[in-house]
């Protein structure tokens, strides 16, 4: 794991939101979701826009431009048309005197390579 960077107060995220942030050289999307925090590469594999300024749904975020959702947890696309993952990192919430602070390591998680993309044909099916 690399040094965590402190990216900020929980505060300046607030649940249902998600903030493009600069994490050392990367551009994270901050996602507060109901079901905890998330940093996902903020950059949609399909075209080059900022999935932070995509809806949040449950543990998902749907880009913008054409709709494709993506995992947060993974980075994996759920739908088209992006069928690439992005870069997902690890966020933490740490106590400190000043209040509970986000810190994000740097360095991506792994992910799995994308899950084929099937396309049939009627006479397939
Ligand atoms: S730019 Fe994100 S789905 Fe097309």
């Amino acid at each position: 794991m690399a040094e965590l960077i402190d990216i900020g107060s929980v505060e300046d995220f607030p649940v249902g939101t998600a903030k493009r942030v600069a994490v050392g050289d990367q551009v994270v999307a901050v996602v507060h979701a109901i079901e905890g925090l998330f940093a996902i590469e903020d950059r949609c594999s399909h075209a080059d826009v900022a999935l932070s300024e995509g809806e949040i749904d449950g543990c998902t975020i749907e880009c913008w431009l054409h709709g494709s959702a993506f995992d947060l947890t993974t980075g994996q696309p759920l739908s088209l048309p992006a069928i690439t993952p992005v870069f997902v990192f690890q966020a933490f919430v740490t106590q400190s005197d000043g209040g509970d602070r986000v810190l994000i390591d740097p360095s991506p998680v792994a992910h799995a390579e994308p899950a084929p993309v099937h396309i049939h044909s009627k006479s397939d099916l």
